[in-house]
């Protein structure tokens, strides 16, 4: 059954994915890995990276155990480092443990760099960025955890924040995390149908949101939003609300004026000692297919985790400017934009605006005016941003650029280049990261501070240090050697994966640990290639069979990006059947081909490929929960234009 999920397209997407990219340069040939990682002096026998992640998989004890000690700040040291047992869904990690993530966060920063950059918030208009100083920006957590308990907010409780990238989004974040409490931040492009879903599945009394946001050069009417969402949710007792325009809105007895209040409260707040395992945030899953889940991240292993593959991932070095373009309101925001960059002191972008506001030269132009060090994005804006054309790039210096990101669906070839060749200029490492809001942080990404490893375009390529990724076939078999695809799981506990879905458990051991017993089913599909490198597949439930023939999503389209050269064309949306040309090989034709300008999408870029199925099988009363599309009108152009028979 193995071989069927490799289609021949797989065979052209390989062949596409020869050349391959030294990752750095800049340790040379000799290096010391205990200069590298400092833990890993203490791990013996361990001189180089693969060596480090033999050991990450091996003594997985040892190697959390010394990071954790190592990297976080505790308030009592922890006692277990994991207690895990998949068949129940139990995850718990330095139990004994307690500490303040906001501390880990700000605090131990301000003692030694006070006046070093926190944030730096890349406003909608271009140049009229602001920055926050680590001093600041823990004032500002300090005045608002102080606020939040002055209007009831108890240790346990679950804050809703419905935000924009902004200052006061991250310090509402903290605060919470300061005193206690949950957050449940929810993507500030949702609908009120979609906040009012979330807020009372997380029973929040309190939500925090803006008068009006400003994204692409338009005014959006948050608080509106708050207002008819909150109609539908009796928990809901005050909505605190910050001004991000001069513009007033109308405020009812349950407002609170955010900022006036904020600043009546001191600026210490005494940090609450947590325990590692209690609740950090909640965050809903986008919902391409199904109910959205509200997954449940706890403090020290998320906040572990985040930190080390940040600074590995990435490279990050202490000094560097961190650009993540993504919205806080996905796990990309919580892990990368805030969590993992703050613990390492780093300094991080809050982008508010659109890769081609006011043109679509906008990303560069902010790389080159913040001198921007690491560019992490998603691949639908590296797609886009092809198009318009090198020009756009060029007009910008980018030599501030160390390594590039990219997350969230498969990176196709093409865009991997144009990312690598005119963005990098050809010098910058390309990591294609891989994970999930249920994995909190990256699993498989390249590792560019290991001057030892190598790149493939468009591959994910190699687990990150405790990870230990399997492929198993239909059967539930192990796939155990190389060059074979099947369902990418994980075997065995790393501190940054999800504890629960809130209020859900049963939902949680039976999506991801009952597929497969024994191990947490991610619910992607991966090729191991002959060199063990991964590439991921696309979403298993998106896997489209043809007479037996498993195809991917992404290689589909990765073949179809190569092929049409036409950048009018922005989507093509194609029914397949299969030709049998002799009994072992089978290749594929289109049956019909639906051109469209584009595609229904969530708002974090994810096709919803459950509204095309249902399209094509003319069942189009059924589309189901449509609050998350990103343009609602996406579906209807799907559902006018005829199909093409060819
Ligand atoms: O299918 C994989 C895809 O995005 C899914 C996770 O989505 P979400 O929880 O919204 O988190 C997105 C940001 C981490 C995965 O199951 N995905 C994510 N990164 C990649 C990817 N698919 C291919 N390559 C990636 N680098």
């Amino acid at each position: 059954m193995c071989s069927l999920w490799r289609g021949s397209l797989l065979t052209l997407t390989s062949s596409l994915n020869r050349r391959v990219f030294q990752c750095c340069r800049q340790f040379g040939r000799s290096y010391n890995i205990a200069s590298c990682m400092p833990e890993a002096v203490a791990f013996q026998g361990v001189s180089d990276h693969s060596g480090l992640y033999k050991f990450s998989v091996n003594e997985s004890d040892r190697f959390w155990g010394a990071v954790a000690r190592q990297r976080l700040s505790w308030i009592s040291p922890f006692h277990t480092v994991q207690n895990c047992d998949f068949s129940q869904g139990k995850i718990k990690w330095f139990e004994g443990g307690k500490l303040n993530v906001s501390v880990n966060c700000l605090d131990r920063h301000v003692h030694t760099c006070p006046e070093r950059v926190a944030l730096i918030w890349e406003r909608d208009e271009p140049g009229t960025e602001v920055k926050i100083t680590y001093r600041q920006l823990l004032e500002l957590t300090c005045r608002l955890g102080n606020l939040l308990k002055r209007q009831g907010v108890r240790r346990g409780d679950c804050v809703t924040i419905y935000m924009p990238p902004c200052p006061l989004a991250v310090a509402s974040m903290l605060a919470c995390a300061r005193i206690g409490a949950a957050h449940n931040v929810v993507f500030a492009g949702f609908s009120s149908e979609a906040l009012a879903d979330r807020i009372r599945d997380a029973q929040s009394s309190t939500v925090i949101t803006v008068n009006q946001g400003v994204r692409g050069g338009k005014v959006v009417d948050l608080k509106r939003t708050v207002d008819q969402a909150v109609q539908n949710c009796p928990s809901v007792q005050q909505v605190l609300v910050a001004m991000r325009t001069e513009n007033t809105v109308a405020m009812t007895d349950r407002d609170v004026p955010l900022e006036e209040e904020m600043m009546k409260e001191d600026v210490v707040c005494e940090p609450v000692a947590m325990d590692s395992e209690d609740v950090l945030f909640l965050l809903y899953t986008s919902g391409s297919t199904g109910k959205p889940k509200g997954l449940v991240h706890t403090q020290a292993g998320y906040l572990l985790y985040t930190s080390l593959t940040h600074r590995y991932v990435f490279n990050y070095h202490d000094g560097d400017v961190f650009g993540c373009v993504a919205d806080i309101g996905w796990i990309t925001g919580h892990s990368y934009i805030v969590y993992g960059a703050l613990c390492n002191g780093g300094t991080t972008v809050l982008f508010e605006s659109t890769p081609v506001y006011p043109n679509p030269g906008r990303y560069w132009e902010m790389v080159e005016r913040l001198e921007i060090n690491q560019f992490y994005g998603a691949p639908t804006a590296i797609r886009l941003l092809l198009k318009y054309g090198d020009e756009w790039v060029q007009n910008y210096n980018r030599s501030s650029l160390k390594t590039l990101g990219s997350v969230g669906e498969p990176i196709n070839t093409e865009a991997w280049e144009w990312y690598h060749r005119v963005v990098g200029d050809g010098r910058c490492p390309v990591v294609d990261t891989w994970w999930q809001t249920e994995t909190g942080g990256i699993c498989i990404a390249p590792r560019p501070a290991d001057p030892e490893a190598e790149i493939v375009p468009g591959m994910a390529m190699r687990p990150f240090y405790g990870i230990k990724p399997a492929l198993l076939d239909t059967e539930g078999e192990v796939l155990s050697s190389n060059d074979s695809t099947g369902a990418l799981c994980i075997s065995q506990a790393w501190p940054g994966m999800a504890r629960t879905i809130h209020n859900h458990h049963q939902r949680f051991t039976e999506t991801y640990f009952q597929p497969y017993p024994g191990f947490f089913f991610t619910g992607d599909g991966a090729h191991r290639s002959k060199e063990g490198y991964y590439q991921i597949v696309g979403r298993l439930d998106d896997v489209i069979n043809v007479s037996g023939h498993r195809l991917g999503t992404a290689e589909l389209e990765d073949v179809v990006v190569c092929t049409i050269k036409s950048h009018q064309i922005k989507c093509i949306y194609i029914a397949l059947r299969t030709q049998p040309k002799t009994p072992n090989s089978k290749q594929c034709r289109c049956r019909s081909t639906i051109i469209i300008m584009c595609l229904p999408k969530t708002r974090s870029g994810k096709i919803m490929r459950r509204v095309l199925r249902k399209v094509v099988e003319r069942n189009t009363d059924e589309l189901g929960d449509l609050s998350t599309l990103d343009d609602p009108d996406s579906v209807h152009e799907v559902i006018r234009v005829p199909q093409l028979h060819i």
